[in-house]
């Protein structure tokens, strides 16, 4: 694996699924993630349990269909580890259709 230690990693839809456990791996590794979600109450846990395991982690609400959120958020990650290396936009949605429609997603 690349060596992530230290790499600051801002994660939205960190409260479950993908987002939570690519948090849990980043920390794990040595990054320092910024998880962003709408449940505070799960992200607030998703940290105590990164603490407890020796990362570090910090989180902060955030609502991706609000752009000025979504700034907040990454101005949160920037005032608590002075830069943001990675943002990983994992909040959205899928779009998808069937193949002989030919769509194509921009
Ligand atoms: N699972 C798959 O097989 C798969 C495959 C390909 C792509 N994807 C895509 O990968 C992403 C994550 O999938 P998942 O399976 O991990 O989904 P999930 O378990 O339902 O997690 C979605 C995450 O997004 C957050 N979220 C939803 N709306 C949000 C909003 N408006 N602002 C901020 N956060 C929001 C949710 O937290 P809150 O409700 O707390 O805000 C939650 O943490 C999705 O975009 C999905 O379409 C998933």
């Amino acid at each position: 694996m690349v060596n992530i230690e230290n790499k600051v990693i801002a994660i939205t839809g960190a409260s479950s699924g993908i987002g939570e456990a690519t948090a849990k791996l980043l920390a794990r590794n040595g990054a320092k993630v910024l998880l962003g979600a709408r449940r505070t109450e799960k992200l607030e846990k998703i940290v105590e349990e990164i603490h407890a395991s020796g990362g570090t982690a910090e989180f902060k609400a955030v609502d991706v269909t609000d752009r000025e959120d979504v700034k907040a958020f990454i101005g949160f990650a920037k005032d608590k580890f002075d830069r943001v290396d990675v943002i990983f936009n994992n909040a959205g949605v899928m779009p998808l259709s069937p193949m002989n429609a030919l769509k194509e997603w921009h």
